[in-house]
């Protein structure tokens, strides 16, 4: 049996829990809008085509911000395809994911989507096909609130209202060889910095997020976001950061680490941008937008891909419907409390993506919508984690990983909210094999009991939700989970994510 004590510094917390942590990203990819977010003659679609069985699983997701139209794709997309009379709207090529792009959900439906979940948008303008004018018309288009030619026109097209979008992402990826469009690090600088600026021009409130790398594996990172910022500082306020986690052959022990590596991905890039602002004498702190991050099993796809013949080109094909098991589901779970854990840095997130793309929501076109084990850990997080971070500092063992180095054997993070006194503890066990005594001396918050305390783990790691049996894997009841003079102890199977919430009076 191995022992971990958490201890909790009530005097300080790290930052606000950011209900933005809890973003997510929806794509033209694949089947994540066409037959995952919108299928109209579903059963379940309303008017508009947007099918209500899978907003209801988004609802109970908690997802809270959406990055869209992408990704890859967005570094082709013209954007006014999208918008206008649907029998009037171009079908086009998209060279990103190789697709045929119908053009049948566009800017307007995302924002009737995002509207009626109470989600807010995260729009990404194109800077790999276009550059300041078409970010400013998409701009144009959707914030001004009337009397313009693009203002008009999205009134024409049924929404009076501006869509008052806040938040905007200059491009994708673009230090990526496979970015259509893609460049160095000087001229995206340079041409993010030209768009950021026209942008903030039109509206001084925008919060404009720059490119940093497509993962820390790139030969280019660090260097790509110290000179990308060295262009951008003064007009952007957040720098993204991207990272995919999978197994590779079997290593489970290094792949339930992987959390330790998404931490030292952020402090590295947090040091990178405190960096630059030495250099320019600028007291600005940039936040990190963490606006895609998941398990994908990225190496499978890439091998499928090479296979593919070149001059098949088809509207929403299946393309990496990764299912997942129930240690993706522990990883994505600790991937939540890094983020959690960073709030002082990142403000922002997105998972990547929301249905059926690597996705905690699968779909069948016509049929059902299903939670993937990944669903849990972020709807339970995404519910009560509320109030502070407090900084704590836990003592577990340690174990040797191929990838990561030594790392302990546990993790946690723990939120605590002054309005009503609730105090979530969030733990993963690492081990593969053993379980875990967790102890936490909460005496300062004073706890009064535990109200809900769940676990999320199965006898077989590899375990996953399918349509035909959906609930193979769901959080249940913790066993073993005792609070006694302020002191919580819990037993946590091995492979397990749990999240244990308190009511206190402190
Ligand atoms: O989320 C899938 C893809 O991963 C995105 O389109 C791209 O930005 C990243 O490489």
């Amino acid at each position: 049996m191995l022992n971990a004590s958490l201890h909790v510094d009530t005097t300080e917390s790290v930052a606000p829990v950011h209900r933005r942590t809890f973003g997510s990203f929806v794509e033209h990819m694949g089947r994540c809008v066409y037959t995952g977010i919108y299928e109209p003659g579903h059963p379940t679609a309303d008017a508009q085509g947007l099918r209500q069985d899978v907003a209801d699983l988004v609802r109970e997701l908690g997802v809270t911000t959406v990055r869209y139209p992408g990704g890859n794709f967005v570094s082709g997309y013209r954007w006014e395809d999208g918008v206008g009379p649907r029998d009037q709207r171009p079908v086009r090529r998209d060279l990103a994911w190789h697709s045929i792009e119908t053009n049948r959900f566009g800017l307007d439906e995302f924002m009737t989507w995002c509207q009626g979940l109470d989600i807010e948008p995260m729009m990404a303008v194109n800077l790999g096909t276009r550059g300041v004018q078409e970010a400013l018309d998409l701009l144009e288009y959707c914030n001004h609130p009337s009397g313009t030619h693009l203002s008009d026109q999205r009134i024409a097209n049924g929404h009076p209202d501006p869509h008052g979008i806040r938040m905007w992402c200059l491009g994708n990826e673009m230090d990526g060889p496979w970015q259509i469009g893609h460049l160095d690090a000087r001229a995206y600088g340079r041409k993010a910095a030209r768009t950021a600026r026209a942008m903030k021009m039109a509206d001084r409130d925008l919060e404009l997020v720059v490119c940093g790398s497509s993962g820390s594996t790139m030969p280019t990172f660090g260097a790509w976001e110290a000179t990308v910022l060295e262009e951008t500082y003064d007009a952007v306020d957040h720098i993204s950061l991207h990272a995919y986690y999978e197994e590779h052959e079997g290593d489970l022990g290094s792949f339930l680490a992987s959390a330790t590596d998404m931490d030292g991905f952020i402090d590295s890039v947090a040091a990178t941008a405190d960096a630059v602002g030495a250099k320019l004498r600028d007291p600005k702190r940039i936040q990190l937008s963490f606006d895609e991050w998941n398990v994908w099993y990225l190496s499978r796809h890439q091998a499928e891909a090479a296979l593919q013949p070149t001059d098949d080109w088809r509207v929403a094909p299946r393309v990496i419907e990764d299912r997942y098991n129930v240690a993706d589901a522990v990883v994505v779970g600790n991937l939540l409390i890094s983020l959690l854990r960073h709030s002082d840095r990142v403000t922002a997130a997105s998972q990547a993506q929301l249905a059926n793309v690597i996705a905690p929501i699968m779909t069948e076109p016509g049929g059902a919508a299903w939670r993937q084990t990944i669903f849990h850990p972020f709807a339970l997080t995404a519910r009560a984690a509320r109030g502070q971070v407090l900084r704590t500092h836990l003592n577990a063992p340690t174990y040797g990983t191929e990838r990561h180095g030594t790392v302990p054997v546990a993790d946690a993070v723990l939120t605590h909210s002054e309005e009503d006194g609730a105090t979530s503890l969030f733990v993963v066990n690492r081990s593969t094999d053993q379980a875990l005594t967790f102890d936490a001396d909460l005496n300062a918050l004073t706890p009064t009991a535990v109200t809900n305390a769940q676990t999320l783990t199965d006898d077989d790691p590899y375990a996953t939700n399918t349509m035909r049996v959906p609930d193979r894997v769901v959080p249940r009841p913790a066993k073993d989970v005792r609070l006694e003079g302020g002191r919580l102890t819990a037993v946590l199977p091995p492979v397990s994510w749990s999240v244990i919430t308190l009511a206190t009076r402190g």
